[in-house]
């Protein structure tokens, strides 16, 4: 069954692009579609939006969702971590959107493995061609890696438990399925963890989806790019999910600002309203940061 995505601060991302008529822009993260369609219905009749996306599946559904737009919308099957391709088009780019993580459609109907509360193969790539699932990671890293990565990617207190545990049952089965995970995670944290606020493998799956995707590395190549890329005067929209990728742009930011190639227009984060929140619990964790250009495009 498809599950249409509740596109999360879609006002405030056009309002921080500042998007104009006849203007051309780059959404990094089409998914369900919904912000380049809002960007769509305000860049005029000439203006167009290049869009990035892994997920071939996605590609096709949102494709005939926003097939109104006809020639206005570009779609690339491509990682943001290419998007000096938008060069390809010569158009000049007013501005860049990325919505960062998963889309509710992928969490619930990509059969993937996104989510830790339905029984699905151990996949966890946005895109096919990806070479490594996440049930290849579990089954060849090492111990010590495997919970250094839970660490960093999920901020995972008790990753040496988990990391261990993990490694205990792989030594007489195999680990292919959510549910073998979940029920590897439930015995290794102690009973007290299993009541607390959030599910005990939600880090962990956090952390290896972030790392079957290399989420953290794509974004800072991109962002890199995405200044040269850019007319004066442009904007960078970022949303983003969890701290480890809102530091990457908060840091990226501050570096623009020191060496006076942009302009921070978010002070502080913009989180979604109280009653976003309540129409899309979903969404509670956003934070929005944009950046405005100053350097020339080389
Ligand atoms: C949060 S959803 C975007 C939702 C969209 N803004 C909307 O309103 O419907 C993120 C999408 O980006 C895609 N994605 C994630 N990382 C990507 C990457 N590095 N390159 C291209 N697409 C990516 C995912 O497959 C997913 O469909």
């Amino acid at each position: 069954m498809m599950i249409q995505h509740k596109t999360v601060l879609r006002e405030e991302a056009i309002r921080y692009l500042g998007v104009l008529s006849n203007h051309h822009y780059v959404d990094c993260t089409l998914g369900g579609g919904g912000h380049t369609e809002a960007i769509l219905d305000r860049n005029g009749t000439k203006g167009r939006v290049i869009a990035f996306e892994l997920d071939a599946d996605t590609i096709v559904r949102t494709k005939r969702r926003l097939k109104r737009f006809g020639a206005r919308l570009i779609v690339v099957e491509d990682n943001f971590r290419s998007i000096g391709r938008v060069t390809e088009y010569g158009m000049p780019i007013s501005g860049i959107l990325y919505d960062l993580g998963t889309s509710m459609d992928l969490l619930k109907s990509s059969g993937r493995g996104f989510s830790f509360l339905v029984d699905e193969p151990l996949d966890m790539r946005f895109s096919l061609s990806t070479e490594r699932t996440a049930a290849d990671l579990i089954r060849t890293t090492r111990e010590s890696e495997l919970a250094d990565l839970i660490f960093r990617y999920g901020e995972e207190r008790l990753s040496r438990r988990i990391a261990h545990a993990i490694m205990q049952t792989r030594t007489h089965t195999s680990i292919t399925t959510t549910r073998e995970l979940v029920s590897v995670i439930e015995r290794a944290v102690p009973p007290s963890y299993c009541r607390g606020r959030i599910h005990p493998a939600t880090r962990t799956f956090q952390a290896l989806r972030i790392a079957v995707n290399d989420e953290l590395e794509c974004l800072s190549e991109s962002l890199e790019q995405a200044m040269a890329l850019i007319e004066r005067g442009g904007r960078i929209v970022v949303i983003s999910f969890h701290s480890l990728e809102d530091r990457i742009v908060k840091q990226f930011f501050r570096i623009q600002k020191l060496k006076k190639t942009g302009i921070i227009l978010t002070k502080k984060p913009i989180t979604p309203s109280r009653e976003e929140i309540e129409k899309n619990p979903n969404c509670r964790s956003a934070k929005l940061r944009a950046l405005e250009i100053l350097t020339p495009r080389p």
